[in-house]
């Protein structure tokens, strides 16, 4: 549990390159959805949550962002700038992303549906969480 930065295989002969995502290859879980962020506008910090259940990937094809992940006693940052590089986020990490390309196209495989309920959108509330496991 937590977050790790993992290198995805290139697939690429003289037309050009392909990465596959496949669960249990290179995802550690079943996708149920997949949403991507583009077109952020200069200055923005999005995120500002952490999931109760939900594992994903974050996989920036195209551009770069860098997280900010906080497990409740630290804080790191990650870029993420190559397709070839996903950002797996499992268990209770608290993010925030900033620092979009104008061009980045970040892609998030996820685990589970949308559902609100599974997010926590309070920083205190979060610590609170941390400290009750
Ligand atoms: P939000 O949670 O603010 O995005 P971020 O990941 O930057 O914190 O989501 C923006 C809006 O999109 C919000 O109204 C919830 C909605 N949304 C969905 O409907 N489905 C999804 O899969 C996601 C990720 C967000």
């Amino acid at each position: 549990m937590g977050y790790k930065k993992v290198d995805f295989k290139t697939l690429g002969d003289e037309r050009g390159s392909l990465i596959a995502l496949e669960k249990d290859y290179n995802i550690p879980f079943n996708v149920n959805r997949v949403y991507y962020i583009f077109d952020t506008k200069d200055g923005v910090r999005r995120g500002y949550h952490a999931h109760i259940k939900l594992k994903q990937m974050a996989v920036c094809v195209k551009g770069s962002c860098t997280f900010v992940l906080d497990d409740g006693k630290k804080r790191e940052e990650i870029s993420l700038d190559t397709p070839n590089h996903g950002l797996l986020i499992e268990g209770l990490i608290w993010r925030e992303m900033y620092g979009f390309s104008e061009d980045c196209v970040l892609v998030v495989l996820a685990s589970e549906h949308y559902d609100e309920d599974d997010y926590i959108r309070d920083y205190e509330k979060f610590i609170k969480v941390i400290h009750e496991q």
